[in-house]
């Protein structure tokens, strides 16, 4: 079967790709660094022909909110239209895990958008909807850090390694469209203050976590709902605590 990755170049998607192409599939990893750009429409056309399946796992380079929401609108719209015209039987997106609850934030008002074109288009879809990657965690840290302090709630979060996220993409790409939505989130709960003191304490990084019940995050007042999935997601098996006794240092990285 033929499946185009789009941005097959990023961190799920060079995941994706690899999986689908160890299981024998003929996969083209889509990205502009590959010459197919959603925005532009370059290569998208050539690269779809003949395709069954497209993965839409691409983001957008710019998060400011009306970057990022012509980003998701346009790259929806040119890639949904491109899939119509090839015939592709099944888009599958990766999006977040409480999107419509998290509007607050630029960012998440441009998935609600993604996820909007999708279902209005004719293409068959499937929305897999993941947690914060563990990868993600040093990002949450470095947008709530002002000098050694590092300032954020005690919501609920369930975050999930990025090889768990691409193995479940993977596998829902070669399963029937649901024309709906899957959830997908780590083995277990933990909160959002925790998490970061428990990554900071294993990167030896010397800055302080401060529990602020009235700390936003991405500009949204969390609860225990906010970021949580729905009991019926799909879980991924690997830890925090066990993913940073591997990663080590070098999820200071990202
Ligand atoms: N971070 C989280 O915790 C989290 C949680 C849940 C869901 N998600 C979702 O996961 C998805 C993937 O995230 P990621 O971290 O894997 O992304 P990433 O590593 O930043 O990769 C982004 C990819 O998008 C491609 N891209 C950028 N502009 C493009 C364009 N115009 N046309 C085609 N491809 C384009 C890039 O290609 P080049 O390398 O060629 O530029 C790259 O392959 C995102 O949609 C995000 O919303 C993230």
């Amino acid at each position: 079967m033929k499946i185009v990755v789009i941005g097959g170049s990023g961190l799920i998607g060079s995941k994706v790709v690899k999986t689908l192409l160890q299981q024998g599939h003929e996969v083209v990893a889509a990205s502009p660094s590959t010459g197919v750009n959603t925005i532009t429409g370059e290569g998208l056309a050539e690269a779809l022909a003949g395709a069954q399946v497209v993965v839409d796992v691409a983001n957008a380079p710019s998060w400011e909110d009306q970057a990022v929401l012509e980003f998701f609108e346009t790259s929806g719209r040119n890639l949904l239209a491109a899939e119509a015209a090839a015939g592709v039987k099944h888009h599958v997106a990766l999006s977040v895990v409480g999107t419509e609850r998290l509007l607050a934030s630029g960012y998440f008002r441009a998935k609600m958008a993604q996820e909007n074109l999708i279902k209005a288009s004719p293409v068959p879809y499937t929305i897999v909807r993941a947690t914060q990657f563990f990868e993600f965690v040093g990002g949450i840290a470095k947008a709530a850090t002002v000098g050694q302090t590092v300032r954020l709630p005690a919501a609920l979060m369930q975050p999930i390694v990025s090889d768990d996220v691409a193995c479940a993409v993977a596998d829902v790409a070669l399963e029937n469209p649901l024309d709906g939505m899957v959830e997908v989130a780590g083995p277990e709960p933990i909160r959002q203050d925790a998490l970061v003191r428990e990554y900071l304490d294993a990167t030896d990084d010397p800055r302080v976590v401060i529990t602020d019940p009235t700390a936003l995050y991405w500009g949204i007042l969390l609860n225990d709902r906010s970021l949580t999935p729905a009991s019926e997601a799909r879980l991924g098996q690997t830890r925090f605590s066990d993913w940073l006794d591997q990663s080590g240092t070098q999820a200071v990285a990202h």
